[in-house]
């Protein structure tokens, strides 16, 4: 593989870190432009001081997105902050890549889980490929693992997937410290989502589950509407205490089947056990139909870490 030109649309965290680590991948930034407002990741990166140097270096017309979708460019990395629904504006961004036979890498959750159908069918009336392991797992190589051994040998995902809510729970139960001081420190170190109430009600973590689903699944499309959905809101630290005296801990677990079962929610598990990863790891547990059970586990969340996915992707393209 040659190096691409890349688009990048967002300037959250993932995009700064996408366009920070392009060049050490071999790849090249022809256009970078914001769409929300910026977060500084634990990295230090400000994507919003990328955004403007880019600019000076000539890379960037400007900041809006629909002059980076006119640029010149071979894969677009759609990184704007994930909405539902419609999964508007990213929806929109990746049917102009698809349909000027462009690749399109997405970090954003939205098209992949609400309008799956529709994206893979534009994919497959493109010259241009689709592809999307940023969007579940952080850099753990989730979706392209389940690729490799066959969506259909593969017979349920089940895990930690959402690193800010897994941040919390960890740092309630190891320091004794309160929900709010602790989502606190998630939003500082750039992990929570732009609206932290994602994270802790369980929508990132069923968003992830549902892409799993679409994944695993042989032709039914499933939304977040399909999805039980159980955040860690109410989670009082006495009941983290009362679970560390039987040897438990309590996860917020997702659950994903080819056949639609999607659930996620709190769950007692044991202290020793795979499943209770601490701070922002992500564990994926694959169940295939013939080798028992697979472990995935690693930084599910963050600017680097993500970007990590994204260029992978990037890498696989032709
Ligand atoms: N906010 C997400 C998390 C980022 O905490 O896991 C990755 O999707």
């Amino acid at each position: 593989m040659s190096g691409h030109r890349l688009a990048v649309v967002g300037a959250g965290a993932v995009g700064g870190s996408v366009v920070e680590l392009a060049a050490e991948y071999g790849h090249t930034v022809t256009a970078f432009a914001d769409s929300s407002s910026a977060v500084v990741d634990e990295e230090g990166i400000d994507p919003a001081s990328v955004l403007e140097r880019k600019r000076t270096e000539g890379v960037v017309g400007s900041g809006d997105p629909e002059d980076a979708l006119d640029a010149e460019y071979d894969v677009l990395v759609e990184a704007t902050p994930t909405t539902l629904g419609d999964a508007e504006p990213g929806f929109s961004h990746a049917r102009s890549a698809l349909e000027r036979d462009r690749h399109l890498v997405l970090a954003n959750k939205g098209p992949v889980a609400e309008r799956y159908g529709e994206l893979t069918s534009l994919a497959r009336e493109s010259a241009g490929d689709v592809r999307f392991e940023a969007t579940v797992g952080g850099a753990i190589p989730v979706l392209s693992t389940i690729e490799d051994l066959g969506p259909s040998h593969v017979e349920a995902a089940r895990g930690v997937l959402n690193g800010t809510a897994n941040f919390v729970l960890s740092r309630m139960a190891a320091e004794g410290l309160d929900y709010e001081h602790v989502l606190a420190e998630a939003q500082d170190l750039g992990v929570a989502e732009a609206d932290p109430s994602f994270d802790v009600e369980g929508t990132d973590a069923a968003l992830k589950c549902v892409i799993l689903a679409n994944v695993l699944s042989d032709g039914r499309e499933y939304t977040l509407a399909d999805a039980e959905v159980e955040g860690i809101t109410d989670i009082p630290g006495s009941a983290l205490d009362l679970a560390a005296e039987d040897g438990r801990t309590i996860r917020l677990i997702g659950e994903a089947t080819p056949n639609g079962g999607v659930r996620v929610g709190p769950r007692l598990v044991p202290t020793n056990a795979a499943l209770s990863v601490t701070g922002t790891r992500n564990i994926v547990q694959l169940e295939t139909a013939h080798a028992g059970q697979l472990n995935i586990s690693g930084r599910g969340a963050g600017g680097p870490e993500t970007a990590t996915a994204v260029l992978a992707d990037v890498g696989r393209l032709d």
